[in-house]
């Protein structure tokens, strides 16, 4: 059975996300969405709060599975014996650190997993979670840009 991994924070997940993961759960038997990060790091939403979201947002994909884990990628993947570790690529800007990770993973893995780059969707080239945040807070529209279930935990956060 062929394993695929996507890590990030999700703080929170958005239609950017959304996009890599329907994608990915075709490249493999399982595709693992993992919320990664470290519990004492200052995010919006906490862990349980992050993969719930995402569970909810992926129960359409029979193949998707949710995680959370603290620690290093690689031995997630080494633990998990994982074949391939996706990441979407949004900007030529992303590429530098990207690879930066990649290889230094790669020198990590016990069993040579790949890293796979997807392009993301241009809709959503210039999303990520913290725009999503800033905007919102200030009460711009970012309706389209996340799944309507985070648009609703977001107004439940800010009382709205
Ligand atoms: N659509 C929308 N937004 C996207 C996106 C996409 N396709 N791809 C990335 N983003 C956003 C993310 O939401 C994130 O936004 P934010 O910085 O505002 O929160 C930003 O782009 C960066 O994404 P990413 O590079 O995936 O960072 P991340 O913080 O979500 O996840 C980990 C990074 C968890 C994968 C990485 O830190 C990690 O591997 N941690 C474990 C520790 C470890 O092994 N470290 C050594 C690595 S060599």
């Amino acid at each position: 059975m062929k394993k695929v991994l996507y890590a990030g924070a999700f703080d929170p997940i958005t239609k950017g996300h959304m996009d890599i993961i329907e994608r990915a759960s075709k490249l493999g038997d399982q595709l693992i969405v993992c919320v990664m990060g470290n519990r004492s790091k200052n995010h919006f939403f906490t862990f349980e709060e992050r993969s719930d979201m995402i569970k909810k947002c992926t129960s359409h994909l029979p193949n998707v599975e949710v995680d959370f884990f603290e620690g290093l990628l690689a031995d997630y993947v080494n633990m998990h014996q994982i074949d391939a570790v996706v990441r979407g690529l949004r900007a030529t800007t992303d590429f530098e650190y990207e690879i930066q990770m990649a290889q230094m993973n790669a020198r990590l893995y016990d069993k040579g997993a790949e890293t796979i780059f997807l392009m993301t969707t241009p809709t959503y080239s210039f999303v990520s979670s913290s725009i999503i945040k800033e905007v919102f807070s200030l009460n711009g529209d970012i309706e389209g840009l996340v799944p309507d279930l985070v648009l609703e935990e977001l107004k439940r956060k800010y009382n709205r």
